[in-house]
């Protein structure tokens, strides 16, 4: 598996809609973070389903090494 590209190397805090369907960026290439824009296309990346069952604010990782993706785990911490 390649290595996803580091978008940011902290979170994306986004507000998250109830009901609401969002597909976060694995690869780390989208051009619409924290979102999948099809960049991923010929990689080994897939975007992650996140889907909202309340409206609450998350922390969407933005590196692209969380281990708990999409969410960040404070991974972006311990990046060279
Ligand atoms: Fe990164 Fe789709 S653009 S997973
Ligand atoms: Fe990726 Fe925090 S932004 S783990």
């Amino acid at each position: 598996m390649n290595k996803p590209k580091i978008a940011q190397k902290a979170p994306y805090v986004v507000d998250v809609e109830s009901g609401q369907t969002y597909f976060w960026c694995a690869c780390g290439k989208s051009q619409n973070q924290p979102y999948c824009d099809g960049s991923h296309k010929g990689s080994d990346f897939v975007p992650v389903k996140f889907a909202a069952d309340r409206d609450e604010k998350v922390f969407f990782c933005g590196c692209k090494h969380s281990a708990n993706a999409p969410m960040c785990d404070g991974s972006h911490n311990k990046l060279d």
